[in-house]
């Protein structure tokens, strides 16, 4: 089987058998396929589409590509999430321990990449002396113990998606259905969990702005989570503008504490209880939807998700008094207003520009290498379709010196539009996609 006969047969729109996928992963990792001859096939595939017997190979291919994690010892059905990311996306620090305060065994492993600001591991890194790097029986104790963990993926997981992903970067091929639905299965079927719930974004911030290509994403990669015999659900679920009031690491490990707290509300508490909720119906702990928002509003009001998190905290050496005191987190000294130009209503806070204006801060990278400052980052004080009058500050930049605004204010002044009539609201959760949703939808010009 020669790479140059896989790459034409994609490239008239062939469908691949499993032993040509299956080549095609081991060439990733023993150099049998050259990089020019790898990047080939992922522009093929990426305009030729896959069928969902090819995506779903592809993906169990990639996840036998690495170490995969067993879970087997942890008791109970275990439960995972991912979000395809955002900006102010915080959701995890929320969700999961509510979900485990209502019984869920939330193992999870973070990727920490590159973003406008810093993974979920570097948003917990943020807590003094917090350790995210478990070995897989650390892990699997806490689990049991604390009822969740969060812990850095190994670099070891999927290999083969490494070395994909660093090619797509580079040759244009990111967006395509298949290969970002093998890449995000294939980490979750190797970290081990038995139920995984995926916050798919959409709007301008997100993987895939539109809603039909989000959705198109959601769902295949539901199918393609069940053919591999876990069970996966999805939400849809809005990035139109920044989730959360607060962009940067610490500063966004505060709103999570104040929202378990019960001190403040909004979209990031909205759809982190949207998706606990999805998180204890997969678990199969609870059988509807009302039974679980029950549980987890009593778990709010209770402060019982404030103590897993506190829990959680403890368990990987982090200070848990954090969660008493968000003074005792990372801050930078000097804050800037970003002031409305006009009175009127707020029609637009680009998600893209305030993430950049957060990482011109030093909240996110540029290189891997780069070194976060977890105690800078941007506080959003409006929403979309909130009135406002001008000199009121629509954005608060939180950083070191003056001198390191100048790039965030030039992103942030540009990220906001005001308009004289309020616009129409966008829903926040558009979506709940089920394994039943989805089933027979299995047309191959949907993913092309
Ligand atoms: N996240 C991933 O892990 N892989 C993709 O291809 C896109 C987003
Ligand atoms: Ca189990």
């Amino acid at each position: 089987m020669k790479p140059v006969d896989i790459i034409v047969k994609k490239k008239f729109g062939g469908e691949l058998t499993r032993a040509e996928i299956e080549a095609f992963v081991r060439g990733c990792l023993d150099g049998s396929f050259e990089e020019y001859q790898l990047s080939a096939l992922l522009m093929a595939i990426c305009i030729q589409g896959m069928t969902d017997r090819e995506t779903a190979d592809l993906t169990m291919a990639m996840a036998d590509s690495g170490d995969r994690l067993s879970l087997s010892q942890i008791d109970g059905v275990t439960v995972d999430k991912h979000s395809t990311g955002g900006v102010g996306d915080t959701t995890t620090l929320i969700a999961a321990p509510l979900a485990a305060a209502c019984g869920c065994k939330v193992a999870k492993m973070s990727g920490r990449g590159l973003g406008y600001t810093g993974g979920t591991l570097d948003k917990l890194e943020s807590i003094p002396g917090l350790r995210t790097d478990l070995d897989a029986d650390a892990f699997i104790r806490q689990v049991n113990r604390v009822g969740l963990a969060v812990i850095g993926q190994s670099e070891r997981l999927a290999s083969a998606d490494r070395t994909l992903y660093a090619l797509r970067d580079v040759t244009g091929t990111v967006r395509s259905l298949p290969l970002i639905a093998s890449s995000i299965i294939s980490k979750k079927i190797a970290a081990g969990c038995e139920s995984v719930v995926l916050d798919v974004k959409t709007g301008s911030g997100a993987l895939m702005p539109t809603h039909e290509e989000s959705l198109h994403l959601a769902r295949l990669m539901v199918r393609i989570g069940g053919m591999t015999g876990r069970r996966f659900s999805a939400l849809l679920t809005d990035m139109s503008q920044p989730l959360g009031a607060q962009v940067g690491n610490a500063l966004e490990v505060e709103e999570a504490v104040q929202i378990l707290r019960g001190e403040r509300g909004g979209a990031l508490l909205d759809v982190s209880l949207a998706l606990a909720e999805s998180m204890i119906l997969s678990s199969g702990l609870m059988h509807s939807q009302a039974e679980a928002a029950g549980a987890l509003r009593a778990a709010l009001e209770s402060g019982s998700g404030l103590e897993k998190l506190r829990a959680m905290i403890e368990a990987q050496g982090g200070d848990p008094r954090v969660v008493d005191d968000t003074g005792r987190l990372p801050c930078g000294e000097v804050r800037t207003d970003v002031p409305a130009r006009e009175d009127g209503y707020i029609g637009r806070i680009e998600p893209q520009d305030v993430g950049n204006a957060a990482r011109s801060l030093g909240a996110g990278r540029y290189r891997k290498t780069d070194v976060i400052d977890p105690g800078v980052g941007v506080i959003v004080n409006k929403r979309v379709g909130e009135s406002v009058v001008r000199g009121e500050p629509v954005f608060t930049v939180v950083s070191r010196r003056d001198s390191d605004t100048a790039e965030a204010m030039r992103l942030l002044e540009r990220a906001v539009t005001v308009s004289p009539e309020a616009p129409d609201p966008i829903p926040l959760i558009h979506e709940h996609i089920g394994p039943d949703d989805c089933a027979g939808r299995n047309r191959g010009d949907e993913f092309a």
